[in-house]
């Protein structure tokens, strides 16, 4: 058992305390946003996530697992997980470390020797050797580690529970014999169970989460550029993608075309990587991410024409109903989300937009006030001249197109994630059109 404290409760950060109260750690959660720790330490999730309520209240119950918003409270336990949030700097690529710098530096007063601080927020690469500095220089028998964080918003409990690798970024020598010790017994449960192992340096710890985020974001932007030739041509994407997607060596998933990549990690961190390598010189090498961000972002661009197209050549006053919000499904997290950049779109060029999502309406509504909100597909969908799945929950994949004919004043529907049964909707006499498909 190992008393360690996680600083930044936001999805990952909450999500890592109390997942590893689970696996039996002694377990404290550290935030500067007093509000959100009084719902933690009351047992309610500040944010959607399948799976986490439960752990949050079974853990709370254990004893292992509780929250203050006093950083002084970190004395006394041994590893101290930086989560805070690394956003995107305005009117710039880069990322912004200002919470990473003032956690760390809030957390160095507090350090005993022997503590281990490991970094898991997304970093510019050579960020853990400048902490490991400002660490030493307080605390010189301190260490720290880097330690990527790969969970998927909607099956967080399950990534970091289960993780498909562990990644330790280790200083050299015995100073990192002693780090992996202490990680070696954090993760004693996930290691027992075959979880892989790669132990390696500070820089390549980082830049594995960089590149891992950035080949899922080159595969969903290579699959979208095939869709917009399947459109020149006449073909069908998500064919194509089920027969390229047999050859193991290309595999299918992460090739699902249609509205692109959004949310909190995948489009700011190729920027960042983007930035961070022109730092370095290397601005060549990642050039063609510049590319893949291009691909990703005209898909939000061509969703609106597609709507104009339908509705024969404009949406002012046309009634359009959108199915989604968050960035994906099983999440209420609306950071740069696709849906809702389409949404907002269309009602900045007159149509009149009435938009539903189960789970994110809270958070959109604080963003964009100006769009119609409605508490049920069946809601947004009365009377509209358009419907639009933007983003693909079950319970939009599985909606019944007679009953849903019924409701809207025009039996036009655009699938923005190619989700739907494009015959049972076809069928039941709608117009059914989708990026990418004839
Ligand atoms: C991502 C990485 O997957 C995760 O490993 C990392 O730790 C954080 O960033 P997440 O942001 O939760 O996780 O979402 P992800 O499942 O990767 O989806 C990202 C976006 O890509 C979503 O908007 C999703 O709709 C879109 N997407 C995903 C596609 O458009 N097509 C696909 O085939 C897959």
């Amino acid at each position: 058992m190992t008393r360690m404290t996680v600083i930044g409760c936001g999805y990952l950060g909450a999500v890592h305390a109390a997942c590893m109260a689970q696996l039996g750690h002694d377990v404290l959660g550290i935030d500067v946003d007093a509000a959100k720790i009084a719902k933690l330490q009351d047992g309610i999730p500040p944010f959607y996530e399948p799976g986490f309520p439960e752990v949050l209240a079974e853990q709370l119950a254990s004893g292992r697992l509780r929250f203050s918003s006093d950083m002084a409270d970190a004395q006394g336990h041994q590893v101290h997980f930086v989560c805070v949030g690394t956003p995107q700097k305005r009117n710039e690529y880069a990322a912004d470390m200002a919470y990473v710098d003032a956690a760390t530096t809030a957390l160095l007063p507090h350090l005993s020797p022997g503590d281990l601080v490991v970094g898991k927020s997304t970093v510019p690469v050579g960020t853990a050797a400048r902490l490991s500095e400002l660490v030493r220089g307080v605390q010189p028998e301190a260490l720290l580690a880097w330690n990527p964080e790969f969970l998927r918003e909607g099956f967080a409990v399950q990534d970091t529970l289960h993780p498909d690798r562990i990644v330790y970024g280790l200083p050299e020598g015995e100073d990192g014999a002693r780090a992996k010790a202490l990680l070696d017994e954090v993760y004693a449960t996930p290691l027992a169970d075959d979880t892989p192992l790669v132990v390696t340096d500070y820089p390549t710890a980082e830049l594995v989460k960089a590149a891992a985020n950035s080949f899922l974001a080159t595969k969903i932007s290579f699959i979208n550029a095939m869709a917009e030739v399947c459109e020149a041509s006449g073909a069908d994407v998500t064919q194509l993608a089920d027969a390229i997607g047999y050859d193991t060596r290309i595999g299918r998933r992460f090739l699902n075309s249609g509205l692109g990549f959004g949310g909190g990690c995948l489009p700011k961190d190729i920027r960042a990587f983007m930035a961070r390598a022109g730092e370095l010189g290397a601005d060549q090498a990642l050039a063609f991410l510049r590319e893949i961000d291009s691909i990703n972002l005209r898909r939000r661009v061509r969703m609106v024409d597609l709507a104009r197209e339908e509705l024969g050549g404009s949406i002012v006053g046309r009634r359009i109903a959108v199915l989604g919000l968050a960035f994906k499904p099983n999440s209420d997290d609306i950071r740069d989300s696709p849906a809702l950049n389409v949404a907002a779109q269309m009602r900045l060029q007159g149509a009149s937009v009435v938009v539903t999502d189960p789970e994110a309406v809270a958070n959109a509504q604080r963003l964009w006030p100006d769009l119609g909100y409605a508490e049920s597909a069946f809601d947004a969908a009365k009377d509209a001249d358009l419907v639009m799945v933007l983003t693909e929950w079950d319970e939009y994949r599985t909606l019944d197109p007679v009953k849903l004919g019924e409701v809207v004043a025009d039996r036009r529907i655009l699938d923005g994630r190619n989700a739907l049964d494009r015959d049972a909707w076809r069928a039941a006499g709608w117009t059914y059109r989708a990026l990418g498909r004839k």
